[in-house]
């Protein structure tokens, strides 16, 4: 069974972000956690309306910060800004397929197409810091290029410690089961990402070599999902977290722009219960965290 430094947290934009990774940190205090995407502009630009580009990941433990870009001197740039900030490892996004990253910025999935950009900004961002460098990639751009095993060669060639394998092409985007290869004969630690869900599907990666899995899109609604796949309980108090959540939301980002933001969180969290979808209209229409408190509240029985 993998140790709890083993079971990460996948970056998620728009979701993966300081609150959430706030509420996941009280159930899994050692795992490794991806934040989500940062671009490499935006950051050392240092954006104004880009919230998460002053985080301070002093405090949050095993945090790891992904960048994506194609600019070399940009890249290492902002991985330094990031290891200033506390972050205690630097991801580089090499399979995001949004045409927004892909294509019309060059970078993410792009890089498996450009082995030679990707090795330089492989070795410019190692170089850059004293911290380790890991990458997430995918199998290849589509079925006809499969060449994850070379760009991770390469990746280790350029210092990079560990790599994380999306087993699905550029060309799938999200669709159809992730395939996930044997790793054995990788020259560095492959985490298995994919489809990882339950406590089997984490023994299969062990026997494929994999020293780790990542984990997206299960923990959507169930922050304790990390801990759960190492024998934790499923937690009892769900409408507790859930309120907590919201306070970590509204502390972060104000209520104006909070609200909003969470109720894609509050229709995760009560997915599959009686009424969900009804309280999902309800909560649609709330722009109060008190109101919003009173439907959780409310939906999940708290007095
Ligand atoms: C809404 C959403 C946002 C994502 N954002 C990122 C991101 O910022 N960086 C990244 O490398 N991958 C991103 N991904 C890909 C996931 O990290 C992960 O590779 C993918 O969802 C497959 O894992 P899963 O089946 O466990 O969800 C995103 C995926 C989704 C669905």
């Amino acid at each position: 069974m993998f140790g709890d430094n083993q079971i990460f947290a996948a970056p998620l934009a728009g979701i993966t972000d300081q609150p959430f990774r706030r509420v996941i940190r009280q159930f899994s205090p050692y795992a490794p956690l991806v934040t989500e995407m940062i671009s490499c502009h935006s950051l050392v630009g240092q954006h104004k309306n880009c919230v998460r580009n002053f985080d301070n990941y002093a405090n949050e433990g095993n945090v790891g910060a992904q960048i994506f870009g194609a600019d070399v001197g940009l890249m290492a740039d902002a991985a330094r800004i990031l290891q200033d900030a506390g972050a205690k490892w630097i991801d580089i996004n090499m399979g995001c397929p949004v045409p927004k990253v892909a294509t019309r910025a060059g970078a993410g999935a792009h890089l498996m197409r450009d082995h030679k950009l990707a090795e330089q900004i492989m070795r410019a961002v190692v170089c850059a810091v004293q911290i380790p460098v890991s990458v997430k990639t995918r199998l290849g751009w589509d079925d006809e290029h499969r060449d994850w095993g070379e760009l991770i060669k390469i990746a280790a060639d350029c210092g990079v410690q560990f790599a994380a394998l999306h087993g699905r092409t550029r060309a799938q985007l999200y669709l159809g089961e992730a395939v996930h290869p044997d790793v054995r004969d990788m020259p560095i630690p492959i985490i298995a990402n994919g489809d990882i869900k339950s406590v089997s599907d984490v023994e299969q990666m062990e026997k494929l070599g994999y020293c780790g899995v990542m984990i997206g899109r299960g923990i959507l609604g169930r922050p304790w999902l990390l801990s759960e796949l190492q024998g934790g309980e499923k937690p009892k108090n769900v409408g507790e977290i859930v309120l907590q959540h919201l306070d970590y939301v509204v502390e972060y980002y104000g209520e104006r722009a909070g609200v909003p933001m969470f109720r894609k969180h509050a229709a995760w969290y009560s997915a599959g219960m009686p009424n969900s979808s009804d309280f999902r209209i309800k909560v649609n229409r709330i722009d109060s965290a008190s109101l919003l408190k009173v439907a959780i509240r409310e939906f999940w029985g708290i007095i």
